[in-house]
């Protein structure tokens, strides 16, 4: 693995140096809440986005907080007499988290606040320059680099289910985010990567954030497990770009097409513990003559239920640009950037892809004698976290599945929070052609339901069954009772597949 551009790393052997380094950043409000009161929000937003402009302007002050942006989040050389009294200069440059340059000292790792679910104050450490390109996407094209948090880190990590769990692994560990995530509710946490620094980052990560160290172990997804390890939570954000050949680790799987991502799902499980969940975020080849859900499905291994949610879809010349992009190709040599661009568009070909679908996966063992595997397309806005969503979703299909058709017409259930109800139909017209019920958390489904649907689904409020509130509606609308029961419960189970309604 090529890293020579890269700084050397802090020495994670130092416990002492790194607590008393957390305690420094805390105590001059280098913390998501102190960053956005320096910042202001634009110039904040503009920090994630790795445009690095508007907080070099909002820190040209010497306050010990301005000081500690520049140092480790802008990476600018600072004085180090004026950094003397804010941080433990010499134990940091001693243990490799500063190098001494002149009269100055700089960061040899990126420190970026990053706010837990829990109110926590935790600093995710990256190698430098990725998170300061702005445009020209990341700083360092050195094969090893690791990257902080992107948006697909934290995408993860809201998805993932937070119950607490006796063991849980972290695959391609990276940074250590989603590790860190785990530490907060697991009582073990193994961390894997194929890249030793992203191992070395995550264990400072961890050490700096004040939590737990995790167990890390290096190789090629399953790899460093061993035969008889088994987990209850299994995250991974795995190097999922389909790529022509491996060229940065974090993101090129280095396996043909979208194979890594199907070679970690379909070895999943036999890793899950009965009960457990696993989350991955993928990407997907859309063949020519071929489904993605079948494909999608093919992947599920035996004894799991599955959601899939395909989120977007590119077609391969946006894909293609997406990623020359994110490596700033864009910004190098034209004839380079017109073969890579070329070479992407040929694998393409070779395999068929007209587009790529991006997405996650979540898989749940189960001991059931037909599991559920739901692959759908939702691309519109959701409320993040969504980790107790998907938890519901998965509590629903245990209770769909033991609840055939009859059952459901015995049961109560209850119309969902914040649910509201939309028409639709021409301006004045007396009926609406349809009617959409809306949740407004979580997945934030809309859903076309009848005007029995729509009826049905108003008066669940857990006192009638649904088979009485059916009659009811039958003899209100004239329809046969029979005849309603009959139809119905295809849409009561729907509507409580997509959480509109809850089992009372
Ligand atoms: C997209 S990054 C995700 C980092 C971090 N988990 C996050 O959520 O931000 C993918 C990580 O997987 C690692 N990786 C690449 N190939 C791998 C493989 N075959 N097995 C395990 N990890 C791998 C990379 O080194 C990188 O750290």
């Amino acid at each position: 693995m090529s890293n020579a551009s890269l700084s050397p790393l802090p020495s994670a052997d130092h416990p002492d140096v790194t607590a008393r380094l957390r305690g420094a950043l805390l105590g001059a409000s280098f913390t998501a809440d102190g960053l956005l009161e320096l910042l202001g929000a634009p110039a904040y937003a503009a920090l994630s986005r790795s445009e690095t402009v508007p907080a070099l302007r909002a820190t040209r002050g010497d306050t010990p907080l301005e000081l500690l942006v520049r140092l480790f989040l802008l990476q600018q050389p600072v004085l180090h007499a004026r950094v003397d009294d804010v941080l433990p200069v010499d134990a940091c440059l001693e243990s490799g988290w500063l190098v001494r340059a002149g009269d100055e000292v700089a960061a040899t790792v990126d420190v970026r606040p990053y706010g837990g679910p829990g109110g926590e104050d935790w600093f995710i450490v990256s190698d430098l320059g990725c998170a300061v390109g702005g445009a020209g996407g990341i700083g360092s094209h050195a094969e090893g680099v690791v990257l902080g948090v992107g948006g697909a880190s934290t995408t993860l990590a809201g998805l993932t289910v937070r119950t607490p769990v006796s063991a849980a692994l972290d695959l391609g560990t990276g940074s250590g985010i989603q590790a860190l995530h785990a530490a907060a509710h697991a009582t073990r946490v193994t961390a894997t990567d194929v890249n030793p620094r992203a191992l070395h980052i995550t264990a400072l990560t961890l050490a700096l954030s004040g939590a737990p160290a995790a167990e890390l172990r290096e190789g090629s997804l399953y790899e460093p497990v061993h035969d008889d390890e088994t987990y209850d939570l299994i995250v991974s954000n795995p190097p999922f770009v389909i790529s022509p050949g491996a060229r940065l680790t974090y993101r090129d799987g280095g396996m043909g097409g979208d194979d890594l991502c199907r070679s970690l799902v379909q070895q999943t499980g036999e890793r899950l513990n009965e009960g457990g969940f696993a989350h991955f975020l993928a990407n997907w080849q859309h063949v020519e003559g071929e489904d993605w859900t079948d494909r999608l499905r093919s992947w599920v291994p035996r004894g799991c239920d599955a959601w899939i949610v395909q989120r977007e879809v590119q077609d391969v010349t946006q894909y293609a640009e997406l990623w020359l992009r994110d490596a700033g190709d864009h910004r190098g040599d034209p004839a380079e950037y017109q073969a890579r661009y070329d070479a992407w568009l040929d694998e393409f070909e070779a395999r068929k892809v007209r587009a790529v679908g991006f997405g996650w996966i979540t898989l749940r063992r189960t001991g059931a004698a037909e599991p559920s595997v739901i692959a759908e397309e939702w691309p519109h806005p959701i409320e993040q976290p969504l980790g107790e969503t998907v938890r519901t979703h998965f509590d629903r299909v245990d209770y769909l599945r033991a609840h055939d058709d009859a059952a459901l017409l015995e049961a109560h259930f209850t119309l969902a929070g914040e649910v509201v109800q939309e028409q639709v139909g021409l301006p004045g017209a007396e009926d609406p052609e349809y009617v959409v019920l809306r949740q407004n958390r979580g997945m934030r489904r809309a859903t076309r339901v009848d005007t029995v649907g729509a009826g049905f689904a108003g008066v669940c409020d857990g006192t009638m069954s649904a088979g009485r509130i059916l009659d009811a509606i039958a003899q209100l609308v004239g329809e046969d009772p029979v005849a309603l029961r009959d139809r119905t419960p295809a849409q009561i189970r729907l509507l409580v597949e997509q959480g509109f309604l809850e089992p009372a």
